[in-house]
């Protein structure tokens, strides 16, 4: 008789933006002539820009033609694509990323869920909490951590790093030595972000502790201040210890063409093994590459005429952000994030807890938001804002909240 993978057994209920949207759809069965605004899942609004529509266009008329077709699309991605992303994210900012160091991708989300396999199964991780929920869930598939506690919503192998209000959202050193560290920065989902100089710490602390820190860095389109870095590469001795993950969602609106890529320095090794070719040879074995069509649209996005509308399009969501976190304090509440990522946690009032006030706002408002402690225990206490929606929708939402 088969047996099942029985780490899925241990996964407690359903990943958190099936729940909600499970939730959401009984609502609106129920209530049928409520209007509702969506601000829980960071899912993009805003059409593509032309440049990339452009690009998609001209790519589809290739792939009807003898001469211009593409099969297969190469292990690592396209060498126009790598090369732009090198040229771009990185060697333009001072990183010495060559591009058979960048592997291209579906999308971050896969990316940050898979690169756990090329590590020990005894690894320990180590996850801010609140966290984006894929990087446990991806590990509890894998096996790697432990027992579920459903008091303390944590599981025994994982090591925690709470990020709250009280240590400024900026995870600490644990006590306990973990080999993998997981940072999502500007962070999913508090919106907060660390300086240059608290990531170099992070870097310097990997290097001695002889951890890899996988870093996602999805949201750095995002990023308005100076003093915080665009890639970890810009810290010293990142090469030797940290692998970088990045979306094609959030700075182009790729959330449904799917493109993304992960950096794995050649110079990150295990005992004289190079990670990078071991992705290399995982990637090889069980992925068949980006469409040549998104991998057209993804070269489009640093053109100059796609850089130019994307930085209009990530100043349309920012504004959103302002209008979140200008009108939710206007009536009173505490609110963080929304200046270097679109996202706007706030404490929830009158000490609610995070799914009462999910309830509350869906029922009154009708306003969908995401619950903080669907992200980790420490997220208890504390809810999610996206600034993705339309202009329109995000200040009617705020309207509403106003009006609670
Ligand atoms: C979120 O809402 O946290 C994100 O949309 C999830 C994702 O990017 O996969």
């Amino acid at each position: 008789m088969f047996q099942i993978n029985e780490n899925y057994q241990k996964l407690p209920g359903s990943y958190l933006f099936s729940t909600i949207a499970k939730k959401v759809a009984a609502f609106t069965q129920e209530n049928p002539e409520k209007s509702i605004i969506r601000l829980g899942i960071g899912d993009v609004t805003q059409p593509l820009a032309p440049a990339i529509t452009d690009a998609m266009h001209k790519a589809v008329d290739e792939m009807g033609s003898a001469e211009t077709f593409h099969g297969y699309a190469p292990d690592l991605g396209y060498e126009f694509l790598r090369k732009a992303i090198a040229e771009n994210d990185y060697r333009a900012r001072g990183c010495d990323i060559a591009e058979d160091e960048i592997f291209v991708s579906d999308g971050a989300k896969s990316d940050s869920a898979n690169i756990q396999e090329i590590f020990a199964a005894e690894s320990r991780i180590a996850v801010c909490d609140p966290v984006y929920p894929v990087y446990v869930d991806s590990n509890v598939m894998a096996g790697r951590t432990g027992t579920y506690d459903a008091k303390t919503e944590r599981w025994s192998d994982v090591i925690y790093m709470p990020c709250t209000a009280e240590n400024g959202f900026v995870p600490e050193f644990p006590k306990e030595t973990p080999d993998l560290i997981y940072l999502c920065l500007p962070n999913n989902p508090t919106g907060t972000t660390l300086t240059r100089d608290q990531l170099q710490k992070w870097v310097d602390y990997a290097n001695q502790a002889g951890a890899v820190i996988l870093y996602d860095g999805a949201y750095e389109a995002y990023i308005s201040e100076a003093d915080v870095a665009h890639s970890i590469y810009e810290c010293k001795g990142a090469k030797t210890c940290a692998i970088e993950l990045k979306s094609f969602s959030k700075n182009a609106g790729f959330t449904g063409v799917r493109l993304g890529y992960t950096v794995v320095p050649k110079e990150l090794k295990c005992n004289g093994i190079s990670l990078n070719g071991m992705w290399a040879r995982r990637h090889g074995t069980k992925f068949n590459g980006a469409p040549y069509i998104v991998q057209r649209a993804g070269e489009a996005v640093y053109s100059a005429e796609g850089k130019a509308q994307l930085k209009e399009q990530v100043a349309y969501y920012m504004k959103n952000a302002a209008v979140i976190k200008q009108g939710l304090k206007e009536c009173g509440y505490t609110v963080f994030g929304g200046v270097n990522a679109p996202y706007i946690w706030l404490k929830t009032p009158g000490g609610m807890t995070s799914w009462e006030f999910f309830d509350h706002l869906l029922e009154k408002a009708g306003v969908v938001g995401t619950p903080g402690s669907g992200f980790g225990p420490s997220g208890e206490g504390y809810f999610r804002l996206t600034a993705f929606g339309s202009y329109e929708n995000t200040a009617a939402a705020v309207e509403r909240i106003k009006k609670l």
